[in-house]
């Protein structure tokens, strides 16, 4: 969601001139970022990364999943968020989304075996996933959580921020996000040894940059995804502005989600209608040709809307690198061929989740903004009520 603004280039012209662009031993600005966003997430520590997709994989790390270990999915993501399972040299399952297009924790418990050592919870287009489900499964059958909170940064469910509920949470900020430096990411956790392990996969230069941690279980190598100052002061200017701008749009939603309601359109499933992001509105119909009626009429009438099912990489059968079973660039490397993922491997399908399929492709998704003003919001009331009726 870009909004960048003059504070924004205040504060890059302030960082430019002091010439202070490194982060660690001269700025400021990430060391900042990563207190504040920790403290927004409830949590006790957070890494900034370069990407979302760094952030869910160094926090794999982080959390010690890796070969031998199967990890849940949900059918309904960017592909990112199983591709990082397989870098951190683990197995995706792809589990079945419900009527709230988020994981159905009911479809996890089936999926479950001896192999299966963590969950991602997906917070799709904004909408919180049924927290209280995963959490109450994964701690009865002892599972990590790491919620990908990349598509509802800033957002919450039942009183508690996204990405701070599970065992980890992983953001993006790049261009398309609720808070965006172009590209950008972090993760979060209160667990201290997963911080550290983390902290490494993102830097591999760690122990320099933190010469107190001698550790024997850091001593691993890692990489560099580590986020820079210039991202830090976006990013430090972007969070004053969060709460402010999702609770517009969480306004407008409820408003136009009660046109709908009293237009005869049924709901897609709102897990926490009170905390989430307020980004999408969304719809399900009984058909795909009803759903598709419906997103026409409203794009005629000039208000945005999509079917989940269109939308590029984000279902399951578009992830080729799965599908195809390339878990990596060299067949040693590869999740899907080394010997200790002999166990843990399975099969897909196009059909593994018909379910899920259903679903996104009845459901109707239309796009909140932060600048709408009251005129566009009715205007989008009007256009609810014609398509509805047509
Ligand atoms: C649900 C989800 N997970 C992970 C990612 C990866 O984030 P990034 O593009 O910053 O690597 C995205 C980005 O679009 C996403 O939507």
């Amino acid at each position: 969601m870009y909004r960048i603004g003059e504070q924004e280039l205040g504060r890059l012209r302030r960082l430019f001139e002091s010439g202070r662009i490194f982060r660690y031993g001269q700025g400021c600005e990430c060391d900042r970022f990563e207190r504040d966003w920790a403290r927004h997430s409830g949590t006790r520590y957070c890494r900034m990364t370069r990407s979302g997709t760094s952030a869910l994989y160094t926090a794999l790390v982080g959390l010690g999943v890796g070969p031998g270990d199967q990890v849940i999915v949900p059918s309904y993501t960017y592909m990112a968020t199983a591709l990082a399972v397989l870098s951190a040299g683990a197995i995706p399952v792809i589990a079945d989304v419900d009527e709230s297009l988020t994981l159905s924790a009911a479809d996890v418990e089936r999926r479950l075996t001896e192999y299966t050592r963590a969950i991602i919870p997906v917070h799709m287009v904004g909408l919180p996933c049924d927290m209280d489900g995963i959490m109450d499964l994964a701690r009865r059958r002892d599972l990590l959580v790491l919620e990908d909170a990349c598509q509802a940064v800033g957002g919450g469910y039942a009183g508690k921020a996204l990405g701070g509920i599970g065992h980890a949470g992983a953001f993006s900020f790049n261009f398309f996000k609720n808070m965006t430096c172009g590209e950008g990411g972090a993760f979060v956790t209160s667990d201290e040894r997963t911080y550290q392990r983390g902290s490494v996969a993102v830097d591999c230069c760690s122990f320099y940059w933190n010469p107190d941690e001698k550790r024997e279980d850091l001593q691993f190598a890692g990489h560099n995804y580590r986020g820079s100052e210039v991202e830090g002061a976006i990013l430090n200017v972007q969070l004053k502005r969060i709460d402010k701008m999702l609770a517009t749009m969480r306004e407008h939603k409820k408003e136009l989600l009660q046109v709908g309601l009293d237009a005869g359109l049924q709901s897609v499933r709102n897990n926490s209608l009170d905390y989430e992001c307020g980004t999408h509105l969304g719809f399900l119909f009984g058909s795909e040709a009803a759903a598709r009626t419906f997103s026409q009429g409203l794009r005629e009438a000039g208000v945005g809307s999509f079917l989940p099912m269109d939308t590029g990489r984000h279902v399951y059968t578009r992830w080729d690198p799965i599908m195809r079973y390339q878990g990596a660039h060299h067949p040693a490397l590869d999740p899907f061929k080394i010997a200790a993922n002999r166990k843990a491997r399975v099969r897909y399908t196009e059909g593994m989740c018909q379910a899920s399929l259903d679903i996104l492709n009845r459901a109707v998704l239309v796009p909140m903004h932060p600048n709408n003003r009251r005129s566009r919001v009715r205007q989008m009331a009007r256009a609810i009520r014609t398509a509805a009726t047509a």
